[in-house]
């Protein structure tokens, strides 16, 4: 009989706290020929998170997490101060990933005294979260640009449940000529179909079954439109229908947009489109008013009826 053996944990990964050091440790693995994988985050890991080290660790040779919970992303009336920071679980969980380096530096290292560089993404920024958010993609995009600028990394993973995120940071990167491939993964869930998100522990458990009306909503277009249907309204119809059934989530948005453009989609949806959802829900314990909002989406088919358009 085989003994089970204690799993013995991973080194923990080096903890860089400062742009020159991460630029000393990029420097050298370039020269040694070695491709760098950046996944930038702001901490409170879950397994969406770790699913975009596996896809950086499986494109390169050495990955750094970025940890920065970025204040320039959040609006004034935002959850800044009671963002989770579970900074030694999320570097236990960067070790048994096999990340090499976290990057954690404090916010003057970022944000230098006298800061006054932003970069801004116009019009992919408006839309869906930049409607309610305003300055948020600019907070996103100044600093994923720091990251890469610090990092020097080849390959930059991010999670397609920020859809929005995904298409300003890749037009970014694009407009700005960096030398870095935008890579993309699909969003992690809990088995019940909810998109895992730091979040998520915000919300109360006798909201988690409301919080479903999200996926549901997500799955009823997608049948529709697998099924044939392609008028917009009709179904932005069934995703209302869907939501309704979660009396406690306050819209924020339901729409239907082109995935690159995110321009809205025309009556008769010609090409698969971007089904875009965020849904406040009262935050547990929190006080009245205050609330989570969470955030889903989906690419959905719009070809003929059985013809997966996608
Ligand atoms: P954060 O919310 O920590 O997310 C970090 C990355 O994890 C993002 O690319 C996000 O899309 C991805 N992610 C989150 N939940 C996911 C899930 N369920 N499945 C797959 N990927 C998921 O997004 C940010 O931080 C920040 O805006 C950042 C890009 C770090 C800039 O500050």
């Amino acid at each position: 009989m085989r003994a089970a053996a204690a799993r013995a944990p991973r080194p923990l990964p080096r903890i860089v706290e400062s742009v020159r050091a991460l630029h000393a440790f990029a420097d050298a693995e370039r020269a040694a020929g070695r491709r760098i994988a950046l996944v930038p985050t702001m901490g409170a890991l879950h397994a969406g998170h770790l699913a975009l080290v596996a896809e950086a660790r499986r494109r390169a040779d050495v990955v750094v997490v970025s940890i920065f919970v970025n204040p320039t992303q959040f609006g004034p009336k935002e959850d800044l101060s009671r963002y989770p920071r579970p900074f030694e679980r999320d570097l236990a969980l960067c070790g048994d990933a096999g990340v090499d380096v976290v990057f954690a530096p404090s916010p003057e290292e970022m944000y230098p005294a006298g800061s006054q560089t932003w970069v801004e993404v116009s019009e992919l920024s408006q839309p869906l979260c930049g409607a309610t958010r305003p300055g948020h993609f600019r907070g996103v995009a100044t600093v994923v640009t720091k990251l890469f600028a610090a990092a020097k990394p080849h390959f930059a993973v991010f999670g397609e449940k920020d859809f929005q995120q995904l298409a300003v940071i890749r037009r970014m990167a694009r407009d700005l000529c960096l030398d870095v491939e935008v890579v993309g993964v699909p969003t992690l869930r809990e088995p019940d179909g909810l998109a895992l998100s730091s979040r998520n522990v915000f919300l109360a458990p006798e909201l988690r079954g409301e919080a479903l009306a999200l996926v549901r909503a997500l799955d009823a277009a997608e049948r529709a439109a697998r099924g044939g249907e392609r008028s917009r309204d009709a179904l932005l119809a069934l995703v209302g229908a869907e939501l309704a059934r979660a009396p406690r989530g306050a819209v924020d948005y339901a729409e239907l947009r082109d995935p690159e453009s995110l321009e809205p989609a025309p009556a008769l949806l010609e090409r698969p489109s971007l089904l875009a959802l965020a849904v406040r829900f009262p935050v547990l314990g929190g006080a009245p008013g205050q609330s989570v909002r969470l955030i889903d989406n989906r690419v959905i088919p719009t070809g003929h009826a059985g013809e997966d358009a996608s």
